[in-house]
C-alpha cells in the first residue's frame, strides 16, 4: 500500500489481540487509536481500518455512507436477536424501516413523552427512598428507562418482566466477544463457547413475548398511536408489501433493547462521575433548584437545564454507551489517501475519539464545561459522536437526552449517592460499554 500521511499500522501480536478480546474487548483496540488519525490492523484474515480523525469520520459516515454496509460481523453477532431490523439492515430495507418510524421521533411527539419520563423517574425515586441496602445503579437505571420505552413506544407490553428482559439482554451480550472472535478468524458458528446456550434461551424468551404482543395487536384496531401501530401500518415503497410479523418483532426488539440499555448505561456512568465530582453535582443541584423553584419537575423545565445536559454529555464522552461503530466496505473508495478494499472492516472507535490526545485538552478529565456555550467552539463537530453520525445516526438521540435530563433532575435533588468504598469500576465492551461489576451505591435523603 502506498504510504498515507497519518496512517500507522498496528503491529500487536495476534495472540495479544485474542487475549484482550477474551478479557475485555475494549483493550483489543490498538493503542494507537488514542493518538493517531488512521490505524490499520490485520487480524485473522481481516484488514481493519480504525478512523479517528473527525474530518475523515465525517467523510466516511456521511459522503461515503452508501459504500459502507453494517457488515457480516455485526449481522452475525446481533442478527440472531434482532434479525434485520432498523439497526442491522442495509439499503432499501433499512430506508423503509427508518421512514416507517421517523414520525414517532419528531420533536412535538417527544415532548408528549415527558410526563411518562418524569413519572418513571419518580417511581425510581420512591424505590430509592425506601431502600435500606446499597443499590445497583446500572440495574436501577435499566428499570427506569425500560419502563419509559415500554410506556412511550409499546402500549400493551407492560406484561414484559423488566428483570427477565434485563437478564436476557445481559445473557445475550455476555459472550459477544466470543462471537466477534470467531467471526474475525472465520471460525464456524457452530463451535461452542461459554454462555452460548443462555444467549439462545434469552433470544427465545424475548422474541416469543414480542410475537405474542404482535398477534394480540393485529387483532385490535390500530388506535394506540405508538411504534407498533406505525410498524403494522407501514408499506414498503419499493415492493408495496407490509411488514411480516417476524420483521416487526425484529424492530420491536431493536427498540426495546437499543432504546433503553444505552441510556441506562449513560446515566449509571453519570451518577458514578457526579459522586466523584461533588463540585459539579452542587452546580447541577443549583441549576435544578433555580429552574423548578424547589417544586416538582415539570415537563416545561427540562429544556431549561443546560448544565444538567452538559454533565450527561460529558459522561457520554468519557463512557460512550455505544463505544465502537462498525462498517464493512461494500464498494472500494479512498479515505485520507488510503484505498479501502471491499470486505475491509472500518471502525469508528468512539471511545478513543472521545479521549484522543490531539482532540481534547486533558482528555481524561471530567469537565462538563466543554459542552457549555463558548467552550465547544473550534472543536470539530465529529470529535464528539456518542450517537454516531450520517444517515445511520441514532434515531433516539433527542429522546435519550431528554429522558436523561428528566431522570437526573428528578433523582438528584432528592437523594445523594455514595459509592461503596474500594470500588473503581472497570468499563468493559459487550457491544455496549458496561461496568464489569455492578455499580453499587448507597442512597440517602438530602437534608
Ligand atoms: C444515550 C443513549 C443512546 C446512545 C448512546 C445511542 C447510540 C447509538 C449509536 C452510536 C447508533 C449508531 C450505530 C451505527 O452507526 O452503527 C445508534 C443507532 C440507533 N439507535 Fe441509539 N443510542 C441511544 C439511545 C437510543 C434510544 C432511546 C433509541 C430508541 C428509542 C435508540 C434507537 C436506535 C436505533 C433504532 C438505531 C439504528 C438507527 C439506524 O440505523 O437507522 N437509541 N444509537
Amino acid at each position: 500500500m502506498p504510504p498515507s500521511p497519518g496512517l500507522v499500522e498496528s503491529r500487536r501480536p495476534t495472540l495479544s489481540v485474542i487475549a484482550s478480546l477474551l478479557r475485555n474487548p475494549l483493550q483489543a483496540l490498538p493503542p494507537e487509536v488514542y493518538r493517531e488519525r488512521l490505524v490499520l490492523a490485520k487480524t485473522g484474515g481481516r484488514t481493519s481500518l480504525y478512523v479517528c480523525d473527525p474530518a475523515l469520520i465525517q467523510e466516511a459516515l456521511t459522503r461515503q455512507a452508501g459504500k459502507l454496509g453494517k457488515g457480516e460481523l455485526i449481522r452475525k453477532v446481533l442478527g440472531p436477536a434482532i434479525g434485520e431490523g432498523l439497526l442491522t439492515a442495509d439499503g432499501g430495507h433499512w430506508r423503509w424501516q427508518r421512514q416507517a418510524v421517523a414520525s414517532g421521533f419528531q420533536h412535538e411527539k417527544l415532548l408528549g413523552f415527558l410526563p411518562a419520563m418524569i413519572e418513571a423517574a419518580e417511581a425510581t425515586r420512591g424505590r430509592w427512598q425506601a431502600a435500606t441496602t446499597p443499590l445497583d445503579i446500572g440495574h436501577e437505571m435499566m428499570r427506569t428507562t425500560f419502563d419509559i420505552i415500554i410506556e412511550t413506544m409499546l402500549s400493551g407490553a407492560q406484561a414484559l418482566d423488566v428483570g427477565k428482559v434485563e437478564q436476557a439482554i445481559s445473557d445475550y451480550l455476555e459472550p459477544s466477544n466470543f462471537m466477534f472472535l470467531y467471526n474475525l478468524f472465520g471460525l464456524p458458528g457452530w463451535l461452542p463457547y461459554p454462555g452460548r446456550a443462555k444467549a439462545r434461551a434469552s433470544v427465545t424468551y424475548l422474541r416469543e413475548n414480542l410475537r405474542a404482543l404482535v398477534a394480540q395487536r393485529r387483532a385490535e384496531p390500530p388506535e394506540h398511536g405508538d411504534l407498533l401501530d406505525m410498524l403494522l401500518a407501514s408499506v414498503d415503497p419499493e415492493t408495496g408489501r407490509a411488514m411480516s410479523d417476524e420483521e416487526i418483532v425484529d424492530n420491536l426488539l431493536t427498540f426495546v433493547t437499543a432504546g433503553h440499555e444505552t441510556t441506562a448505561l449513560g446515566l449509571a456512568w453519570t451518577f458514578h462521575l457526579l459522586a466523584q465530582h461533588r463540585d459539579w453535582e452542587a452546580r447541577v443541584l443549583e441549576e435544578i433548584a433555580a429552574v423548578t423553584e424547589g417544586g416538582p419537575l415539570q415537563p416545561r423545565h427540562v429544556a431549561s437545564l443546560p448544565l444538567t445536559k452538559a454533565v450527561f454529555q460529558e459522561a457520554m464522552r468519557l463512557f460512550p454507551p455505544a463505544p465502537v461503530i462498525t462498517r464493512e466496505v461494500e464498494e472500494p473508495f479512498t479515505l485520507g489517501g488510503v484505498a479501502l478494499k471491499q470486505g475491509w472492516v472500518l471502525y469508528v472507535p468512539i471511545q478513543a475519539v472521545h479521549r484522543h490526545e490531539k482532540l481534547w485538552e486533558q482528555p481524561e478529565r471530567f469537565d462538563p464545561s466543554r459542552f457549555l456555550s463558548e467552550a465547544g467552539r473550534g472543536r470539530h463537530r465529529y470529535a464528539y459522536l456518542p450517537f454516531g453520525a450520517g444517515p445511520r445516526i441514532c434515531i433516539g438521540s433527542a429522546f435519550a437526552t431528554m429522558e436523561a435530563v428528566a431522570i437526573l433532575a428528578v433523582l438528584l435533588p432528592a437523594l445523594r449517592l455514595e459509592p461503596l468504598p474500594g470500588q473503581a469500576p472497570e468499563p468493559t465492551l459487550k457491544i455496549t460499554l458496561r461496568p464489569k461489576h455492578p455499580l453499587q451505591m448507597r442512597a440517602s435523603a438530602r437534608g
